[in-house]
This record gives C-alpha cells, structure tokens and sequence, in this order.
C-alpha cells in the first residue's frame, strides 16, 4: 500500500516534470499554431489567391526542364511576398529562404513539371498547351508551396532558424532532384518534407509510413539485332522478333523465380517496336519498360539480371542485344525512404492540424517511384500523400490519368501543414540546443 502511494507520489512528479520540462512539445501550443495557420489559409482572400495560382499553373503545363513559365510565375509571387530567393538552380529550379537566414536550414519540397498527356476533363481552366498536363498534381504542390510561403513570412521574425523553399524541376523521370543536389543547392539542410496529392484520400486526411514508403525505379532500352529477310523464309534470316518475345517472357521469371515471394519487385515491358510489314522479317526490334524495388540491392539485381537475360535470349536465337539504362536521360530512383524521427514530427503536427488521429493514416508501401528520394538519401526526409479527392470523380481515376480531378480545398490544408511542419521542427530543434 505504501510503495503504491509511492509508486503514485513519483508518477505525479514525474509527469509534472515531464509537462513543464522543456523537452515535450506543449500540445497546447501546437494545438495554436496549427489552428491558427489553418485559419489563415482559409480565410476567402486567402483561398482565393490559392485557387487563382493553382488555375493559372493548371491551365499553362510544362514538361521536365522546360518550366520557364512556371518558375517565372512563382519568382513573381516570392517578390510579392517579399521572399528572397536563388534562381536559376538545375536551369529552372528555386530555392527560397524565409526566417533568420541562420541555421538550423529546414526545407519544404514541390515539384513544377507536368506531363506529355492530353487533358480530357471539359472545365474551364483546362490546360492550354495541347498534349500536356498537370496530370500529377504538380500544379496543387507549387501552390500549397506558396500558401506556405505566405504564412511563414507572416511570422518571419518568430522562426528559429529558416525555411527553404525548395521548387524542383524535371520529377517525371528526370530526377530533377538528383540535378537540384548535385549544384549544391541544398547542402547544409537539416531535414525536408514533402508532400503529394493523393486523388483516393479525402480532404483533411494525410498518410505515410516509416522507413521504405515507394520504390526504387529504374527504365531500360533493348535493341535486338536479328538479320532480316522473306518471311516465308525464316531460315535465310535471324529473327529478333521471336528473340524478343522469349525475351520479354523470361523477364517475368526474373520476378517469378529469383524474386523472395515476401519482397516486392516489378519489371514492366511497357513497348515495342519492330517490324513493318506481315512478310518481312525486320532487321531489328527495340522495346523498353520500367524495373522497381524496394531496396537499393534489389534494384542493382534487377538491373544486372535485366540484361543477361535479354542478350542471352538474343543468343539463343542468333540475334545480338544491347540493354541501355539510360543513366543520364533518366538515371534510376533510388526507394523513398522516410526518417522515423521526421516522419513522427510529420504525423504529430498532422494529427493536431487535421483533428484526430484517424486522419494520418498508416499507408502501405506501393511501387511508383519519386525523386524525393535523392533528398532522402542525404538527409532526413519525409514524405506524406494529401488526400485531394473530389467527390464529383469518378472512382477509380488514378494519378496521371488525363481524367483526374483534384479538389482545390487541399490548398489551405497543404499550406497550413508545410508551415506548420517547418516551423515546429525549427522550435525542436531551438529547444535541443538551449
Ligand atoms: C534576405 O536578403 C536580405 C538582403 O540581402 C538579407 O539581409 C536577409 O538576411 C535575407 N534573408 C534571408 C532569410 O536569407
Ligand atoms: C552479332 O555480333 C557478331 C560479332 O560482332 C557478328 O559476327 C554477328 O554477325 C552478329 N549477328 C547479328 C545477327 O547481327
Ligand atoms: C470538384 O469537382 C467539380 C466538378 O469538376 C468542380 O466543380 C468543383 O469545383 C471541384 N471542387 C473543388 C473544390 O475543386
């Protein structure tokens, strides 16, 4: 009984201790600050001036490396807001600071390019360049950027240390991020977040998970020389067209038969291309596709195994092979994997932020790949899906479909979060140091 009131006296003091040490985030505080960003997003001028940019970046797409536009267009907004910033980074690339201009450096990721799909939702703000469009969601992604911006530069005295703003071109294949890194832009930086829409999760829900989160990816060319010739005739030729299609079977073996059943591993002919005519046997035939891992071994077998089996299929069949990784047109992903520690800041500021826990929601891994992963590779990173769906969608429309349709509502709540995100992690981080 005794050393139970004990037991109680020390568990009273000690959580006392605990709540006004310095060391927890007072929930209180955080319950402020995110309701009050919130707010701020929400308000009708606020909002307004997130949709009027979303639209105007909606209807004038532009591909990887070619967002002349689009980086203009938020340099503009950055000079409005009075926002200092670098530029060019990577030909398009913007990296903006707000706060002290001292460490620690905490930055928030977007993404500027589109894709080469013809947009087929009727609307008024429908993209303007033929066969090209924000089919990814890359336009929601620089202006929650700029709503962020604009919140953190309300409160630029109050930071304790400085937000980046990091606009990347060139994430569709490009790996804008790796060019991003490789000018230096982002050395010294403590953490980065970064966020996607989601057309599957509904307004004011976000979801991830620790550690690995999307795959690694890498793209392949093949070209089988065959010897071509009648095709009534096949043994005066070397047929590739055969070669290729015993190929392209064994590929899957690679996944069927090497692969631990456990592990998730993809690879994916996504064309070919050989051949002119019924009664010919063709000269050559090329054909490419997509191989995704979760782990960077997993990726590098691949990779290896991808090519012994395609030039050694061409031997079977007399042909010659060459399997080109194309590391420099659009050099591999690596698996985005996110820090723990960043990802529980991410999830406890979404959680006051969003009202509840059952809005962060614990995602599974899935296949597609990000180039949010180079960054991930050199520093601590997170990254959280945004749920952006409207219900006037159809079901089932999935990103990159030239059908999608994102609810502008995501806006105010994309803003709020990044800010939030930065600014909570800077008074962490202030805290550790004192
Ligand atoms: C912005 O630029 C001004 C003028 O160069 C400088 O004094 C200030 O420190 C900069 N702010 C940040 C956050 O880098
Ligand atoms: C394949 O390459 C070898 C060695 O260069 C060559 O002798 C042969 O003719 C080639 N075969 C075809 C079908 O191109
Ligand atoms: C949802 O989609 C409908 C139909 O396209 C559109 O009218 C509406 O504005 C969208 N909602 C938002 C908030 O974007």
């Amino acid at each position: 009984m005794e050393r139970m009131f004990l037991w109680a006296l020390f568990f009273v003091l000690f959580s006392f201790c605990v709540s006004s040490g310095k060391e927890t985030e007072p929930p209180l505080e955080m319950e402020h600050l995110t309701s009050e960003l919130l707010e701020s997003a929400r308000t009708p001028e606020f909002f307004d001036w997130l949709v009027r940019s979303r639209r105007k970046l909606h209807e004038n797409p532009e591909l990887s490396f070619q967002e002349f536009e689009t980086s203009e267009f938020i340099r503009t907004e950055l000079e409005s807001l009075g926002v200092n910033f670098t530029w060019p980074i990577a030909k398009t690339g913007i990296v903006a600071s707000i706060g002290s201009g001292a460490q620690p450096w905490f930055a928030l990721r977007a993404d500027m390019d589109a894709l080469p799909i013809q947009e087929m939702v009727e609307w008024e703000h429908k993209s303007k360049n033929d066969g090209k469009m924000h089919a990814c969601g890359h336009d929601v992604h620089v202006t929650m950027l700029l709503g962020a911006a604009k919140l953190l530069q309300q409160r630029r005295n109050e930071l304790k240390g400085t937000v980046k703003l990091v606009f990347q071109p060139g994430e569709e294949g490009a790996a804008g991020a790796y060019h991003m890194l490789k000018e230096g832009a982002l050395d010294k930086f403590q953490g980065i977040f970064g966020l996607h829409v989601a057309p599957d999760l509904p307004i004011g829900t976000i979801g991830s998970r620790a550690g690995p989160f999307m795959a690694g990816s890498g793209r392949f060319l093949a070209t089988i020389q065959g010897s071509g010739g009648h095709a009534a005739m096949p043994h005066k030729a070397k047929d590739p067209v055969l070669a290729m299609s015993l190929a392209i079977i064994s590929l899957q073996h690679i996944i069927s038969r090497e692969t631990d059943p456990l592990e998730s591993r993809v690879i994916t002919v996504g064309f070919v291309k050989g051949g002119q005519a019924g009664n010919v046997i063709p000269e050559t035939v090329t054909f490419g596709g997509t191989f995704r891992s979760m782990t960077v071994e997993g990726l590098s077998y691949l990779q290896q195994r991808i090519k012994e089996v395609i030039e050694f299929q061409s031997a079977v069949h007399q042909c010659n092979a060459t399997v080109d990784f194309m590391e420099e047109k659009s050099r591999a992903y690596p698996a985005t994997v996110n820090d723990e520690a960043l990802y529980s800041h991410a999830k406890k500021v979404g959680e006051h932020l969003l009202g509840g826990e059952s809005n962060v929601r614990l995602l599974p891994m899935f296949m597609a790949a990000e180039d949010f992963s180079f960054y991930a590779q050199k520093m601590p990173a997170a990254f959280f899906m945004i749920g952006a769906k409207n219900e006037s969608m159809k079901s089932g429309i999935q990103l990159h479909s030239p059908y999608i349709v994102l609810d502008e509502k995501v806006l105010p709540v994309g803003s709020a979060l990044h800010a939030a995100v930065a600014i909570s992690y800077l008074d962490g981080q202030s805290v550790r140091s004192n």
